[in-house]
């Protein structure tokens, strides 16, 4: 198969990751016969630099025509002082709605080999943990109006929240999809005891259920699944709630696995053409150092094989790659803590290993 992938480097320590992922997907594409071409889009604080905009039209565009999207990160304390409109992150923000991609994907679950690294106590991690948060993506407060304005003598500010009911349907349904192919239990997560737009989520959430009596339904406030997440993970199958809830919580859950340096993510719209990111940011205090973990990224890679380019078997081999090198005892800086014996491994070197992996697999 031949495949266009958009690459957007991004900031900090973007690039570094983004090559690793190509050298892992260039190994795929050897083996089984495929050919990918990249296509370089710049989006963040280097397009800030390069045409004064986050995002120019013409690099939308080309994420556009391309078959999907991997992304780095974006973002630094350079650009800190530009307008909120005009920060690095709005790119980002451009680009998910650009492309309509309203169903973010983010996996939390443990790899064996890293069961040490996480900051719960290991009867917790015993227990397992494997869920997913689906997240909406392109509503809610992230794209409600922003403002600040003069009240009463004073600097005040705002955003709003809104959600239709047709934008809570579409990715509640992803949420129903998503644990059907699972273990079938989804929890909508939200702020029903304050939020209207936390009413109507939850309303919508119960309608749907009438479709999908095979999914068992619960609900959960946002401050409790905080709470639950760290306190009994493994109840969770998949979790689904709305925008701003789902980046917060997606952190927590990120962190108990060992690392956000480890979890992918993929995002999707109507169409195959998804856009495939590490939840991580651009970490500028370690860029250029070759220390950053590329993992985030190449399982992200791996997400885009399976779920734009229908590739499952490809996908499979970079996971398992990934979980060999880990039960070799590598380790980036950021995974090395709780065990003995383990080699501290550069991010180039990380992704040789898992291209190498990849390679000898059967
Ligand atoms: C994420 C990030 C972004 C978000 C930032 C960089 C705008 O935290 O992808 O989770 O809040 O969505
Ligand atoms: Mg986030």
């Amino acid at each position: 198969m031949n495949k266009t992938i958009a690459v957007i480097r991004g900031d900090g320590i973007g690039p570094e990751i983004v090559n690793e992922a190509i050298k892992v997907l260039e190994v795929v594409a050897k083996k089984y016969g495929h050919s990918f071409s990249y296509v370089d889009a710049d989006m963040g604080g280097c397009a800030i630099d390069k045409y004064g905009d986050p995002l120019p039209q013409s690099e939308l565009d080309k994420c556009l025509a391309a078959d999907s999207v991997l992304l780095g990160a974006v973002g630094g304390p350079k650009w800190d002082s530009v307008p909120g409109n005009m920060r690095p992150e709005k790119g980002l923000l451009r680009i998910r709605a650009g492309m309509g991609v309203y169903s973010n994907n983010r996996p939390a679950k443990i790899w064996p080999q890293l069961a040490a690294a996480s900051p719960l106590k290991p009867e917790i991690v015993e227990k397992g943990i494997d869920f997913i948060i689906v997240r909406e993506l392109i509503g809610g407060i992230y794209f409600g109006d922003h403002k600040t304005f003069d009240e009463n003598g004073e600097k005040t500010s705002e955003d709003v929240m809104k959600y239709s009911e047709s934008e809570i349907e579409r990715i509640g349904r992803i949420g129903f999809e998503t644990a059907r192919k699972r273990r079938k239990k989804l929890c909508s997560v939200e702020k029903s005891n304050v939020l209207d737009t936390s009413r109507l989520w939850k309303s919508v959430m119960h309608r749907l259920a009438g479709e999908y009596p095979d999914v068992e339904l619960s609900d959960m406030l946002v401050d409790n699944c905080a709470m639950q997440i760290v306190k009994n993970p493994a109840q969770f199958d998949v979790i689904v709630t709305e925008n701003m809830f789902g980046d917060i919580l997606s952190d927590e859950a990120s962190m108990i696995t060992g690392s956000i340096g480890m979890i992918p993510s993929s995002s999707l719209g109507a169409t195959s053409n998804g856009l495939y990111e590490p939840i991580h940011g651009s970490a500028p205090d370690i860029a250029g150092q070759d220390t950053a973990n590329p993992i985030g990224t190449i399982l992200s890679a791996a997400m885009m094989l399976r779920f734009s380019f229908d590739m499952p078997k490809e996908a499979d081999d970079i996971e398992e790659a990934v979980g060999k090198v880990l039960s070799e005892g590598y380790r980036t800086g950021d995974i090395i803590g709780g065990g003995e014996g383990l080699k501290l491994t550069k991010c180039s070197e990380m992704g040789s290993l898992i291209a190498e992996a990849v390679k000898n697999s059967r």
